[in-house]
């Protein structure tokens, strides 16, 4: 396998650690480089890539949009989105690809607290691109209402007028007030995050069946998620979607569908 990350920057990317652990597991020999590639030298980066006989390269901050025009071929999700995070390459053509839609519901469904999302409401945090992924899997699963609640209320207007009348837009002061109507919360804002601004949300009301996810995993245990266990909430953390994204890249390059197991989660949070 001769694979990578192209990002700007890539430094403290964990994907290396993931994918050397599968290729360690099933025997698979090659390389997972992380490329640092400023906006400029996207094109030049795939090219290179190309030319050295790369199996394909995951894409993250900022190129996951940029990208799209390099490519020959998307898959439904990273085309209803907008963005690709994993290309394979076949015959000197990038097939597009976005993973992060099946990490972050294979996430919920393995942590147990999520057995279907069929017909579920969910409240969404944040409307960047972690929140257009988190909608599209929440649409393809079968969910019934998405609540949307940004501080900037028109980038949550926007993607309401992209995907439709299953979203509701809801405004940043108000985003309680929908507690006792949901089954999911989920946070794809920065708030949270270590360095960044605690994220200020009240469970009151939250039913005690409602499901509590976070997209920041640094710190693993965020201020939402410890507030959700002291209420009584299942709390899912953002870990697995980045390491169950991981999955179908790997299956990409190699054919081989890799586990999932507690041993890779220790790994990536040591
Ligand atoms: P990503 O691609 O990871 O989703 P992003 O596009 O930078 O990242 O989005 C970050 C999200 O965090 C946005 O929804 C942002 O809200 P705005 O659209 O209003 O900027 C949200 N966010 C960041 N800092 C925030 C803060 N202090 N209060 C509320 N929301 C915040």
């Amino acid at each position: 396998m001769k694979a990578g990350l192209i990002g700007h920057p890539v430094a403290h990317s964990k994907s290396p650690l993931i994918h050397e652990y599968w290729m360690k597991q099933y025997g698979v020999t090659g390389e997972y480089n992380l490329i640092d590639a400023p906006p400029e030298a996207l094109e030049e980066t795939i090219k290179r890539l190309i030319d050295e006989g790369y199996d394909g390269f995951n894409v993250t901050v900022p190129h996951k949009e940029a990208i799209l025009p390099f490519c020959d071929w998307l898959d439904e999700g990273a085309k209803a989105i907008g963005a690709v995070n994993s290309v394979s390459i076949k015959d000197g053509r990038l097939l597009g690809h976005n993973t992060d839609v099946y990490g972050f519901i294979q996430n919920l469904k393995s942590s147990g607290a999520v057995k279907t999302l069929q017909g579920k409401t969910a409240l969404i945090l944040g409307a960047g691109g972690a929140a257009r992924a988190v909608i599209y899997g929440l649409m393809k699963e079968g969910a019934k209402k998405i609540y949307l609640c940004n501080r900037t209320r028109k980038k949550a207007e926007n993607l309401q007028n992209e995907f439709g009348t299953i979203i509701e837009v809801i405004d940043w002061k108000n985003r309680e007030d929908q507690n006792a109507n949901i089954n999911l919360l989920v946070n794809t804002t920065s708030l949270g995050m270590t360095g960044k601004p605690k994220l200020k949300f009240s469970m009151k009301d939250l039913s005690h069946n409602a499901v509590v996810n976070d997209i920041v995993y640094t710190p693993l245990e965020t201020p939402l998620l410890q507030n959700a266990v002291t209420q009584g909430n299942q709390a899912v953390t953002g870990i697995g979607m980045l390491i169950y994204q991981a999955a179908p890249a790997f299956e990409l390059w190699t054919g081989i569908q890799p586990e999932v197991n507690d041993d890779l989660q220790n790994l990536v949070l040591s």
